[in-house]
């Protein structure tokens, strides 16, 4: 089902301080998951889901982004000159992939900050919000089936997993009620990174959102948070305890998520995605088995 939701919103423009120095002049959204930058996996599954306006909240380093989905002119005609068709269509493909706005953050103040910055752009409709930290396989449904429900209840949807509990204090964690379907939750409660032991679920937020623009009222009044940050997780939280333009809503996905938000989960995606590429898998596999066998 198509829905009338266009547009998305990403915010790249954290400091990316577990990846340093790698992100000291790059953003972390550049960072290559096997061929591509996670952030072009976002933008695909943004597009896939019908979000072809595409807002990107940008930092310090906002360039390489800004220069990722535009066209590279040299580049594009040096692989023409070499007749390298393959290389050439993997370099245009991210040049059009979307209508591709983007707005400063200026100081990285924290998540919901950023949401707050898209606030001009989006006007008065519901919009989709997409964290490059997680990376969703693109055979598995998420974000057109949040779209729906969110057209069906008119309210706010966000992504639900499970998790190991000895990892909830990682996330930010939803106490929640069930709905007549088994894959949707009402949310009752959202408490960003809950000290180790104290939290009510195992429901973590992932990072895809489907917002109603009521969001920019409750960012505008709230106040930093958890490390000091403006979090999207307390102006949620408000929404959900007040029952806020509707209430918050959570899809519960169960399908492969890859999290690249640090660097023991950022290689373990490397490492799972390219198993399954046709390019590379065949020769990746055996040589795991192998190097898997040395180990003890
Ligand atoms: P993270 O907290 O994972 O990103 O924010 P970070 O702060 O860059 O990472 P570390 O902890 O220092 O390594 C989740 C998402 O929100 C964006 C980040 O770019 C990331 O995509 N973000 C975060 C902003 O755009 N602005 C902020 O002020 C904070």
């Amino acid at each position: 089902m198509a829905t009338k939701i266009t547009k998305a919103v990403i915010p790249a423009a954290g400091l990316g301080t577990r990846f340093l120095p790698a992100t000291k002049a790059m953003p972390k959204e550049m960072l290559p998951v096997v061929d591509k930058p996670a952030i072009q996996y976002v933008v695909e599954e943004a597009v896939a889901a019908g979000l072809t306006d595409v807002l990107m909240i940008t930092g310090r380093n906002k360039n390489a982004l800004e220069n990722h989905f535009d066209r590279m002119t040299e580049l594009e005609s040096t692989l023409q000159q070499k007749g390298d068709t393959d290389r050439l269509s993997k370099v245009e493909f991210s040049n059009d992939l979307a209508d591709m706005h983007y707005v400063r953050q200026g100081d990285p103040r924290g998540l919901g900050h950023a949401v707050l910055r898209a606030k001009m752009h989006v006007g008065h409709e519901p919009f989709a919000v997409l964290l490059g930290d997680d990376l969703i396989d693109d055979r598995d449904v998420l974000l057109s089936r949040m779209l729906e429900e969110q057209e069906g209840r008119n309210a706010t949807i966000i992504a639900l997993m499970e998790v190991d509990p000895a990892q909830s204090h990682m996330y930010g964690i939803a106490t929640v009620e069930p709905t007549d379907d088994p894959d949707v939750v009402h949310i009752t409660g959202l408490v960003e990174k809950p000290a180790q032991g104290t939290a009510l679920s195992n429901l973590a937020i992932i990072g895809r959102y489907v917002l109603r623009p009521e969001i920019f009222e409750v960012l505008e009044r709230t106040d930093p948070g958890k490390g000091g940050e403006i979090q999207l997780t307390d102006a949620l939280q408000e929404m959900a305890e007040n029952d806020i333009a509707g209430g918050v809503y959570g899809v519960v996905f169960r399908g492969r998520r890859y999290d690249t938000g640090d660097r023991l989960d950022y290689i373990k995606a490397i490492v799972q995605l390219a198993v399954e590429r046709d390019d590379l898998g065949p020769d990746l596999r055996p040589w795991l088995q192998q190097f898997s066998a040395t180990l003890d």
